[in-house]
């Protein structure tokens, strides 16, 4: 791996925060998994482990080794923290409106909004897949916030026109289109709805 960020692979990261929805952070991590020449960071949150556990049935430490390197959310000293660190694009799927507030608010006292803090001051691409229902107005001002700030705004939202069957077709849906927002090939994600 290339940790000082001088050689042909692309870097991203993933964030996992607290919210429902886990299944949408874990199929974009193995979709990132299976990309060639893509150096996977992970973050898990403390309060993401146990709702992954919960809402998939599977191992935080399980999913974890589909990533190339993962880091403690509480553990400020990593490279992550540091805008001299290049990372190509980071998403954060799902994320907590207690997360899209954070990283509006500039809050980066932990490593994932730390590092989200810095993909924006770095003008980098920070996709933020936030669910919530409903959003109260705080929520929606924190968004256009941060869509105001570079990030992209995505909401775990399916389509149905594409005619999903199943629960995992919905969450495939949108895991390849935040696939594509980060500036990667989807791949069989969405093969069935992009040319
Ligand atoms: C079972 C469960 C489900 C939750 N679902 C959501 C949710 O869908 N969206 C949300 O914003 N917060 C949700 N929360 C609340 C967050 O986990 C909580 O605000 C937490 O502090 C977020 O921390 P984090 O963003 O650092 O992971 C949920 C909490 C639990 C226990």
């Amino acid at each position: 791996m290339d940790t000082e960020g001088t050689g042909t692979e692309r870097r991203v990261l993933l964030g996992l925060s607290g919210a429902s929805g886990a299944i949408y952070g874990v199929r974009v991590l193995e979709a990132l998994a299976s990309q060639p020449d893509l150096e996977v960071h992970l973050i898990v949150t403390s309060s993401a482990r146990s709702i992954i556990e919960d809402e998939t049935g599977r191992e935080v430490a399980e999913i974890a080794e589909l990533a190339d390197q993962v880091w403690d959310d509480a553990v400020m000293e990593s490279p992550l923290a540091s805008g001299s660190f290049p990372v190509d694009a980071m998403a954060v799927v799902p994320c907590s409106v207690s997360t899209v507030a954070k990283i509006a608010a500039g809050i980066g006292d932990t490593l994932l909004t730390r590092a989200a803090a810095v993909s924006l001051k770095e003008r980098r691409r920070l996709v933020v897949v936030a669910r919530e229902m409903p959003l109260s107005t705080i929520d929606l001002r924190n968004l256009t916030t941060l869509s105001e700030a570079g990030a992209v705004v995505a909401v775990a939202s399916p389509p149905f026109y594409t005619g999903p069957e199943t629960v995992e077709d919905m969450v495939d849906l949108v895991a390849g289109r935040v696939l594509m927002l980060m500036g990667l090939d989807p791949g069989p994600l969405l093969r069935r709805y992009v040319p």
